[in-house]
């Protein structure tokens, strides 16, 4: 219950903080808060990971995301709670994923709710 209810929190956040983030800053943002371990522009970005992949790059999360998720509100919803509260049993990459780079850790205090609805809108987008 606590958890919907901060994900509900989120998502009303999430519509209206975007019109006062410009793009750029939602950007900047995710680079600032996601990129010392997955790569946000493409394969070639290595900001921040000093050589090593961390991570699976963001489109490769992005794209694994909308394969199991139909609606933006789901997938929203899925990376606020992922991003605070990850766990084995809620990954939608493989196994094989969390033998090679370790589970997520939890970015919980972070970054606040609001900027990571910013966040979230920016990476559906
Ligand atoms: C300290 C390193 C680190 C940071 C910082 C980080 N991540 Fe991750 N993330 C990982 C690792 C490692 C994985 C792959 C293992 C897993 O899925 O837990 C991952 C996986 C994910 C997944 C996919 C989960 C799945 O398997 O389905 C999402 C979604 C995600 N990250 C979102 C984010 C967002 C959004 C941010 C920025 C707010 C972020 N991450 C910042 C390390 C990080």
């Amino acid at each position: 219950m606590q958890t919907r209810k901060l994900l509900i929190t989120a998502l009303l956040l999430a519509s209206s903080t975007l019109l006062s983030a410009s793009s750029e800053e939602a950007k900047a943002l995710t680079t600032k808060k996601c990129s010392e371990c997955h790569m946000i522009d493409s394969m070639t970005d290595t900001h921040g990971a000093n050589g090593h992949i961390k991570a699976p790059p963001m489109w490769g999360v992005m794209r694994k995301i909308r394969e199991n998720f139909k609606t933006k509100d789901e997938v929203i919803a899925f990376l606020i709670d992922y991003t605070l509260n990850p766990a084995s049993e809620k990954m939608l990459f493989p196994k094989a994923t969390e033998e090679y780079f370790g589970l997520m850790p939890s970015q919980k205090g972070k970054l606040t709710e609001e900027e990571l609805a910013i966040i979230a809108q920016y990476l559906y987008q």
